[in-house]
């Protein structure tokens, strides 16, 4: 039986376990995935255990993301990005990918977004950065969007530096609406709207031809999706990419094409519980 798992603290109300073992089931594959919750400060001792238990993969989330780096070989874009969400055990040393960068593409492919023209990101966190890299390396131009512009202004130096086609620029949030009107996509990556009925977005920005992907999956109807339906904008809610990032990760470690409709059932139902 094959071990994968979940490093994190705290990681209690993890929707992941349900997500991979649906897609185990489906599949007939014997494998477990289970949670790890390790003190904060061990998350790279944490990685060397997993590796000496037999662990076939990790995927990693809040506050190790970027500790695990130097436990891994990470590829070039969990190197770009700076943080590392899957790790893969079946080489030596393991390899550190991130699913976020691929999850968010998947996502807005999934439904029918076409990944050209302009897209405004709002937050350059951790997550913003994996959204960031991975619209700009589609051939998007991206302009960030961050309550400290400092930081939106770092992550579109970092992007335009490493990334061929697209590009990126860095802005303060007050200039959210007149970037919105030439935008083709938006994507919320702040935590603004989870678990409060907030929007980090002015409403007055919206237009119908935007596709609009809030990163926040908890309330899964967000403020900002719901400004974004009224203004007649396409809606993406977080959980597309909550389950992107585990496929791509799903099927890296386990080499078969993931059956992401099951994998999906289990995610939402998990969401309503
Ligand atoms: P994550 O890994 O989920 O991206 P993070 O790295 O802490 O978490 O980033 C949180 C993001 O939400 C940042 O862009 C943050 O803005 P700052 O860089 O200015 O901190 C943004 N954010 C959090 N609370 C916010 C708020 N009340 N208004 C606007 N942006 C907010």
């Amino acid at each position: 039986m094959d071990v994968y798992g979940l490093l994190g603290n705290p990681v209690g109300h993890s929707l992941s376990p349900p997500m991979h073992e649906a897609g185990y089931e489906k599949l007939d594959i014997d494998a477990r995935y289970v949670t790890f919750e390790p003190p904060v400060e061990r998350g790279a001792d944490a990685v060397e255990s997993a590796a000496m238990l037999g662990v076939s993969g990790l995927n990693v989330t809040i506050p190790f993301k970027q500790d695990v780096l130097d436990a891994v070989e990470p590829d070039d874009t969990a190197a770009r990005i700076g943080a590392v969400n899957t790790i893969d055990f079946s080489t030596d040393p393991p390899t550190g990918h991130n699913t976020d960068a691929a999850g968010v593409v998947r996502a807005l492919e999934h439904h029918g977004v076409s990944l050209d023209g302009r897209a405004v990101l709002v937050g350059a966190g951790g997550a913003g950065r994996a959204v960031a890299f991975a619209l700009a390396g589609e051939g998007m131009a991206v302009d960030i969007a961050n309550r400290t512009v400092e930081k939106a202004v770092d992550l579109a130096a970092d992007v335009t530096e490493s990334v061929v086609d697209g590009s990126a620029s860095g802005h303060a949030l007050d200039e959210l609406s007149d970037l919105l009107a030439d935008a083709d996509v938006l994507v919320n990556a702040t935590s603004v709207g989870m678990e409060e009925d907030r929007s980090a977005v002015p409403r007055d920005g919206l237009h119908a031809d935007l596709a609009v992907l809030d990163a926040v999956y908890s309330p899964i109807e967000t403020r900002l999706l719901r400004d974004a339906a009224d203004a007649g904008a396409r809606t993406v809610d977080g959980a597309w990419m909550l389950l992107y990032q585990g496929v791509e990760a799903f099927e890296r470690w386990t080499g078969h094409r993931a059956p992401v409709a099951a994998m999906n059932d289990a995610l939402r139902s998990s969401l309503e519980t």
